[in-house]
């Protein structure tokens, strides 16, 4: 126990109270799928990083497995290198690590061996004594999903699922591929956990930019009286990326655009948006709203899903006079593949909020920039009294715009119209600019953080529950199963714009248009 309580730096004690106030019990992390991509850039730094706040209990444990042969020292060293290298606007300390990596472990195994998991059970009551975890174990599957329901099933046959603390599971995205294995995954896992001590992850919704949503619907009462359709014109929603496929050619081409983005964090986004306040900001309550807002999601038909969403894949370009590759180009993807690398969907609302307000959502790789945010269109003044400056000469005035910036930069304008100076009454619009950074002034917590804090406090507030996971494929699958059956002219826009021209149609046809954001 000695070597857990080194001296760790100072944190300041207002900032320790006020910020970091939730403590977490003791508790053993297992991550089953410890040497992938995952546990290195996100999962390992986050935990460090939780560790080097004092955020989470000195006693605590992480135990790595997969298949991977490594000792515990070996898996440490290559830990070490990921923290440093992924750690997001956070100093790496030699010291803090050196403490940090006396609770990590590694086990190495198959998660279709039984063997396995009697191995993992002897380094879990070996850590329970020598780190007093309490016998509370957070299980991570980050595993590849097919391996899934195996790994649960194991855990139960093993009697990994009770002990002398709490048990519980995070599972990763995708959860299922549609709708059938969804519902099919939640029975597996459900013979072995209660829902109680399931969280299914979805890291859009620990983004503290998301989180702010809620905060600024329903903590102020100013914004709540014309957040609806009598004020709304419409929403757009966009998740662009630069990147591309990297190196995920194969899970990709499998997923696509609509099932990677749209089926979870974007839907979970609008369902943010768009949903009743809670009468209480609990899990249950705040839960219960974001279901309810996604079961009101019209369910497309199959005839109208050719003017209600638009497939896109990219093809060769150029950003920054560098030549990038098309999707079909990319290691481990068809030369012919039908996959969409972009997605976008006019969802409409039917509730008394919303009914007639759509809601664009869009999401694509090699997109000219990565960035996302929400904009919620306000409708124009009754009566056009003004008209509105521009370089190109008098037009009607830009209704109100107000985005809320989830990434990179993070903060909300408002845009509004104001009186140029000088005489006559020409105006021009303006905007009020909130900033996370420069109005707080210290660093955001990384969603994953945010959410392992959560789970291993017992909080699934931030964590999706099986009706809102059923709710959102329910709403795609029509989509998906219109797609599966049709033979797009891919590649339809170049990489480095803004996909195909046919998702500006669809805006066009209700005369709308995308926003550049
Ligand atoms: C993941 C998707 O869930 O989210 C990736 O599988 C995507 O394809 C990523 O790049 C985007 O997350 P973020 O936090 O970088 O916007």
């Amino acid at each position: 126990m000695s070597a857990l309580v080194q001296p760790l730096p100072e944190v300041n004690p207002l900032q320790d109270t006020l910020r970091f106030a939730r403590r977490v019990p003791p508790c053993a992390v297992v991550i089953f799928g410890a040497s992938g991509d995952l546990s290195k850039r996100k999962l390992l730094p986050s935990l460090y990083r939780l560790f080097y706040e004092r955020r989470i209990s000195p006693n605590f444990a992480v135990i790595g497995s997969s298949r991977t042969p490594m000792s515990d020292d070996r898996f440490r060293g290559v830990m070490k290198e990921s923290v440093s290298n992924f750690l997001e606007d956070a100093p790496f300390d030699e010291d803090v690590w050196k403490s940090f990596a006396q609770s990590l472990f590694y086990v190495p195994g198959d998660l279709n061996n039984p063997a396995s998991y009697d191995d993992l059970r002897d380094k879990l009551d070996a850590v329970e004594k020598s780190h007093q975890t309490a016998g509370n174990v957070l299980f991570y599957l980050s595993t590849q999903p097919s391996h899934y329901a195996e790994a649960i099933l194991e855990l139960g046959q093993h009697n990994l699922n009770h002990g002398t603390g709490w048990r519980r599971v995070i599972i990763e995205k995708p959860f299922g591929h549609d709708l059938d294995s969804a519902r099919k995954l939640n029975d597996e896992i459900h013979k072995v956990f209660d829902e109680s001590e399931v969280y299914r992850i979805d890291h859009y919704l620990g983004k503290e930019t998301v989180q702010n949503i809620l905060a600024f619907r329903f903590g102020n009462s100013m914004f709540e009286p014309l957040w609806n359709r009598r004020y709304v014109d419409h929403v757009q929603i966009t998740a662009a990326e630069s990147i591309g496929v990297e190196g995920r050619g194969a899970y990709y081409q499998e997923a696509g655009a609509l099932r990677d983005m749209i089926q979870n964090h974007l839907s979970q986004v609008m369902a943010t948006v768009a949903m009743e306040p809670p009468s209480v900001f609990d899990s249950t309550n705040v839960r219960d709203e974001r279901a309810k807002l996604l079961r009101s999601v019209r369910v497309m038909k199959p005839e109208d899903v050719s003017t209600h969403a638009v497939a896109g894949q990219y093809g060769p370009g150029k950003v920054g006079g560098q030549d990038l590759p098309g999707f079909r180009q990319e290691p481990s993807v068809d030369r012919d593949s039908q996959t969409d690398t972009y997605a976008a969907v006019t969802f409409l609302i039917d509730n008394w909020r919303w009914a007639g307000v759509p809601f664009y959502v869009r999401t694509g790789k090699r997109l000219p920039k990565r960035v996302t945010d929400i904009a919620i269109q306000f409708k124009a003044p009754p009566l056009g009294l003004f008209t509105q400056e521009t370089k190109t000469g008098p037009r009607e005035v830009r209704p109100n715009l107000l985005v809320v910036r989830i990434q990179p930069e993070e903060g909300i304008s408002l845009r509004f119209l104001s009186k140029s100076p000088g005489s006559g009454m020409r105006v021009r619009p303006v905007s009020m600019d909130f900033n996370y950074g420069s109005s707080f002034g210290e660093r955001t917590p990384t969603a994953y953080e945010t959410l392992l804090v959560d789970a291993m406090a017992g909080d699934p507030t931030l964590y999706t529950r099986q009706d809102m996971v059923e709710a959102s494929w329910q709403i795609v699958q029509p989509i998906l199963d219109v797609w599966a059956h049709s033979r797009f002219e891919f590649p339809n826009y170049a990489a480095g714009t803004w996909g195909p021209r046919t998702s500006d149609e669809m805006l066009a046809r209700n005369g709308h248009v995308w926003r550049i954001p």
